[in-house]
């Protein structure tokens, strides 16, 4: 099956740089870009893009006969930092756009779905060291919430109505290209634009809170990866445990200093810092690795030279 791929939400941080790496696998006209708005012009006017509301079933339904679609990537959704602002909007938002693509799916207007999960799945009760895949989950944000319950609904529609859903639990990720959009772990991109523009930077973590976290080209592998895996490796279809590396917001200093040696970080925690505290510190994803040979590349100080020579680039170009 040549994939005719829709990816909704894709002017965000991951959906962005999968629009860009799917159309070069699969060409322009086989990838529509679509969001609920404008707000990446890079995306809008790099191919076909249509406006699209992931909680208007109808809306996606009509757009996937229009463009004879078979496979939806669906990256819309409010992230844990905004979504304890707004629960309500993270709930629907959430699990409206969820079924109506796994019911797509079970209606057979479309042969196979990504969405991904989180780390958020996970909450306090959860062994913290090396995460393994199956274990205690009690996640206490409502985006955890939300995840948590979509990997019981795509294993659900798998087991029931045989939909090929695919699906990873991202740690947090780590881009240059596009900001991110609300999370716990978006201090980790912050750091860098800081780094440049300001040679300092305040954290809203504690300086030794560890996270996993992901170079974003790893993200984007491990999504073609588990989209291309043959149907029988996919032994999961609640989501993956995927993991690259884990760091503190001092280890991540310490890394900068190392290009930066005037770079200077304080530490001034807010509410982030207890959804931080109930996620874990380091995953194992030896289901991945072992399934559909998954493997990272990218180690943090491969990541800090890669994002400080691109940012500076960028701020450059800018000034
Ligand atoms: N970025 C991370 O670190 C991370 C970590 C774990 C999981 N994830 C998951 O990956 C997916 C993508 O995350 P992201 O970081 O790119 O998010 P993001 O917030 O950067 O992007 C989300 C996109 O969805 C769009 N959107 C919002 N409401 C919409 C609607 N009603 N209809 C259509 N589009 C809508 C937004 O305009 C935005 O472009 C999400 O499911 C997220 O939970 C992300």
């Amino acid at each position: 099956m040549t994939p005719k791929i829709l990816i909704i939400g894709a002017c965000g941080q991951i959906g962005s740089e999968l629009t860009f790496k799917l159309r070069e696998i699969y060409g322009d006209k086989n990838v529509i870009a679509s969001d609920i708005s404008y707000s990446n012009l890079e995306i809008v006017n790099s191919g076909i893009f249509e406006i699209l509301d992931a909680e208007d079933y109808a809306a996606i339904k009509v757009c996937v006969e229009k463009h004879d679609i078979n496979t939806v990537y669906l990256m819309a959704a409010i992230l844990s930092a905004t979504g304890e602002k707004y629960p309500m909007k993270a709930w629907n938002l959430n699990m409206n756009s969820l079924f109506h693509v796994l019911n797509l799916a079970k209606a057979k207007f479309i042969k196979k779905v990504f969405w991904p999960s989180s780390i958020a799945v996970f909450g306090t009760t959860t062994p913290k060291k090396n995460t393994p895949q199956f274990t205690v989950m009690e996640p206490s944000t409502v985006y955890g919430i939300t995840k948590q319950v979509g990997e019981r609904w795509c294993e659900y529609y798998h087991n029931k109505y045989a939909v090929d859903i695919r699906s990873v639990r991202y740690p947090g990720i780590i881009s240059w290209k596009t900001m991110p959009g609300g999370g716990t772990t978006d201090y980790a991109v912050e750091i860098y634009h800081k780094a440049i523009t300001d040679k300092k930077y305040e954290c809203f973590l504690k300086e030794d809170t560890a996270l996993p976290m992901m170079f974003m080209d790893d993200a984007i592998k491990a999504t073609v990866d588990i989209m291309s895996a043959d149907n029988e490796d996919i032994k999961i279809r609640s989501s993956y445990n995927l993991s690259a590396i884990s760091f503190t917001p001092k280890e991540l200093a310490e890394s900068i200093k190392q290009e930066i040696p005037d770079f200077t970080i304080t530490y001034n925690p807010d509410f982030r810092q207890a959804i931080a505290n109930s996620w874990p510190k380091s995953i194992d994803d030896s289901n991945a690795r072992e399934d559909w040979n998954w493997k990272h590349k990218f180690s943090l100080q491969d990541i800090t030279k890669e994002m400080l020579k691109q940012l500076g680039e960028k701020y450059k170009n800018q000034s």
